[in-house]
């Protein structure tokens, strides 16, 4: 990490335990969810400042039944500043991170900036909050997929060591920020129209269809950006350079929370019953595995809910030596991906 992105802190938590908060990128998908959640879990706060660009001049946001008016994001912005929430972007992030530190805040960023450097703890609370200690100012929210996977497959690792894992994501429009849900709602209205529809912030036709995802695909490995992030993060978080990842990431024409069906092998022969009732006791994951009724995890109803549904779980029937086990996970990554993961890192640094 360079230099001047550091300061010199003397204990992990912030300054005060009532803390002024920034958001930045308040205006967007992750923005808006950060201040539902912080207004929802009653997080205390000093003052909370609200930044986005200059496009977003003039607008105003309403948090806990006020209005807040949001502000072009500067170099000055962080002045006495506890705590800053970046939902920006990358670019941004690297440019304004620093800025923030500087004026003795601490970023939870939620972008792709800062996640593999080896001095920032890369944090999922439920998996390895202990990272959040090691923090030098900078903590990063991993990528939304990333989280959504480990939660279902970490409360087994810990058990029964995760030798490998592979998996295809359904993900939705919302991952792509705002403009991308409202491509999905205008498209979709345009084809049920029977009118022509030119995608403006997807690459392809996204009414009643899906594609590989849309970040670039290296050359050389054909894995895209975001199958990359899925396999670093997750042996990042979990702690366990050698685990095998193998993804495929795809989006589908679903508004918010993305699905993954995983195939896991692990080392040991483990039941179907024993990993359902391991992740029936680990928090922030709820167990829908209703075989009877052919009720398994849904987009709908995992949308605006914080816990990680997870079901389908059986054995995969691929393997027989018992070692592999099938899953299917659903989370709503505007909030467990995002908003509610990074306010929990936050309530973790109250003094
Ligand atoms: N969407 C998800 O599910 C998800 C999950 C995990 C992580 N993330 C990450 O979170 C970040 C935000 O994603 P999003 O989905 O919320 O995107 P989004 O809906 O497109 O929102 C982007 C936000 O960034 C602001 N912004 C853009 N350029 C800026 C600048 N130069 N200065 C200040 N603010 C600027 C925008 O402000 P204006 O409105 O003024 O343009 C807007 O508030 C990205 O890094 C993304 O990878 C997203």
């Amino acid at each position: 990490m360079p230099d001047d992105r550091t300061t010199h802190r003397v204990s992990f938590h912030l300054r005060r335990s009532r803390p002024a908060v920034a958001v930045v990128g308040a205006t967007g998908a992750v923005g808006r969810e950060l201040l539902r959640v912080l207004a929802e879990r009653q997080f205390p706060l000093a003052e909370l400042r609200l930044f986005a660009s200059r496009r977003s001049a003039g607008a105003t946001l309403s948090f806990a039944g006020r209005e807040i008016a949001v502000e072009p994001l500067s170099e000055a912005s962080f002045a006495g500043l506890d705590l800053a929430l970046f939902s920006a972007g990358s670019a941004v992030a690297r440019d304004h991170a620093p800025h923030a530190v500087r004026c003795g805040a601490v970023v939870i960023d939620n972008s792709s900036a800062f996640r593999m450097d080896a001095d920032v703890p890369l944090v999922v609370p439920e998996i390895n909050a202990c990272a959040i200690e090691t923090h030098r100012s900078i903590i990063a929210n991993p990528n939304c997929a990333a989280i959504i996977t480990l939660m279902a497959l970490a409360p087994i690792h810990r058990r029964c060591r995760i030798n490998r894992a592979i998996l295809a994501t359904y993900q939705a429009a919302s991952g792509a920020g705002a403009a991308a849900m409202q491509e999905l709602l205008d498209a979709t209205r345009a084809h049920l129209a029977g009118a022509p529809y030119a995608p403006r912030v997807l690459p392809h036709p996204y009414a009643f269809n899906l594609f590989s995802h849309d970040t670039p695909i290296d050359p050389e490995t054909g894995c895209n950006g975001e199958e990359t992030k899925v396999v670093n993060e997750s042996r990042k978080i979990l702690g366990d350079p050698d685990i095998r990842v193998g993804v495929t990431c795809i989006r589908v024409p679903v508004l918010r929370a993305h699905a993954i069906a995983v195939t896991i092998e692990c080392e040991h022969p483990i039941d179907p019953a024993e990993a359902r009732a391991l992740l029936a006791e680990a928090p922030g994951l709820r167990v829908v595995d209703d075989r009877a009724a052919n009720h398994f995890p849904m987009p709908s109803e995992a949308s605006g809910r914080d816990e990680v549904l997870v079901g389908r779980i059986r054995r995969d029937p691929s393997d027989p030596s018992g070692r592999s086990l099938a899953l299917f996970a659903v989370g709503d990554q505007l909030r467990k991906g995002a908003a509610l993961n990074a306010v929990q890192i936050a309530e973790r640094l109250l003094p």
